[in-house]
């Protein structure tokens, strides 16, 4: 499935390594995701853990373990690689996150993103 593309972050507003979330559509289903600066690229994926679907993060912004090395899920410890999104430690080993489509443009991050967590399908 296709979806828009949506500028969702300015690049310089995310460290490297760093994540930055955004937010697409309102009420009760939002579509959660979030973007990745990782060794010179970017990279972004719907917030829902490939374990249990929780968002992998509970403070804002905060989706890398302690060591910066890995995308790190809150709920249960799934440790997720920064770039593939797949993941190499906890309950879901072998699962990956969800990626989306993202480019920059003029220090614009833009991702193609629905309104909303339910048309994912
Ligand atoms: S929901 Fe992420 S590890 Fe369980």
């Amino acid at each position: 499935m296709s979806f828009p593309e949506r500028q969702v972050a300015m690049l310089a507003d995310i460290q490297e390594p760093g994540a930055r979330e955004f937010r697409v559509g309102e009420g009760d289903w939002p579509f959660r995701g979030f973007v990745v600066r990782w060794d010179g690229q970017v990279h972004a994926f719907v917030n829902s853990c490939a374990h249990a679907g929780h968002p992998l993060n509970i403070d804002p912004d905060k989706f890398f373990s302690p060591e910066k090395a890995l995308l790190l899920c809150t709920s249960h410890g799934a440790e997720f690689e920064p770039d593939t999104g797949i993941c190499v430690g906890g309950p879901c080993m072998g699962a990956r996150l969800t990626a989306l489509k993202c480019r920059v443009e003029d220090e614009k991050v833009f991702v193609r993103a629905p309104t909303s967590m339910r048309d994912l399908g």
